[in-house]
């Protein structure tokens, strides 16, 4: 069974996108201005991207995806892909991006599949935050060591994630398209918790270490429903 994609995802999403926009709108903005890779000195030529845990890319900006030559998107739930044509397709297609969308557990074999696309930039599309919710992933250690794992297999890339570092109960109600939170460089997690109107305890993803020392990272906030908020953190990795 999967607890975190699949049509019960679906059917949230597309209920909650308007209370969801201000933060894919954050998201977007992060993207265009901290993972852009035609800058220069990076990525030269016509970079591939691979974004693992796409679903239907409810929260994904076409803008950030039509900068690419090719993308590769991978989900193992089954109506994943097409909903993902339906909700990209045409974007891409207008900047002659190759879509391929791929029924496939991504994490199982990542040293392969990055051998098999060699030059391609990697995104985990809010999925790490969910490894402990998977296989009856009841060992909390095990997860934290795969998810320190991924980094190291991923030396010499340009890779980024966004995933949830915490998330729980608030101790007022979100209003709906109310403005996210985005944390200041110089917060303690103590006051941006505060920030976050959390109301302890807040649950912990284990993605603490997912990025290599020294990334520079953006918390944000999203608020997930009226009274459930997620911490999210967005990083991006140059080799
Ligand atoms: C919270 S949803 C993210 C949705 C998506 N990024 C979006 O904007 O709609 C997490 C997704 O990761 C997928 N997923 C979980 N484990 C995966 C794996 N090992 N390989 C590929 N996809 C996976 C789930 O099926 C689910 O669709």
């Amino acid at each position: 069974m999967n607890l975190t994609g699949g049509i019960a995802w679906h059917w949230l999403a597309w209920r909650s996108e308007a209370r969801w926009a201000p933060t894919s709108l954050a998201l977007e903005k992060w993207l265009m201005s901290h993972a852009q890779v035609f800058k220069p000195g990076h990525v030269q030529g016509q970079p591939s991207l691979l974004l693992i845990g796409a679903s239907a890319g409810w929260m994904m900006s076409s803008q950030w995806l039509q900068q690419f030559a090719r993308v590769d998107t991978y989900d193992i739930d089954p109506i994943a892909a097409t909903l993902f044509k339906w909700r990209h397709g045409k974007a891409l297609q207008a900047t002659h991006t190759e879509l391929q969308c791929h029924t496939r557990d991504a994490l199982q074999d990542l040293p392969g599949l990055l051998s098999a696309h060699p030059k391609a930039c990697v995104f985990f599309d809010n999925v790490l935050g969910q490894l402990r919710f998977q296989n009856q992933a009841t060992d909390w250690q095990q997860v934290e060591r795969r998810i320190k794992q991924f980094k190291v297999q991923l030396q010499g890339r340009e890779w980024g994630s966004v995933h949830d570092r915490m998330s729980g109960r608030t101790t007022l109600a979100l209003q709906h398209n109310s403005d996210v939170p985005v944390r200041h460089v110089d917060w303690h997690d103590q006051h941006w918790l505060t920030q976050l109107n959390a109301q302890s305890p807040w649950l912990d993803h284990l993605t603490q270490d997912v990025f290599p020392a020294g990334t520079s990272v953006q918390d944000l906030a999203w608020n997930f429903s009226s009274h459930y908020r997620h911490w999210l953190q967005a990083g991006w990795v140059r080799p």
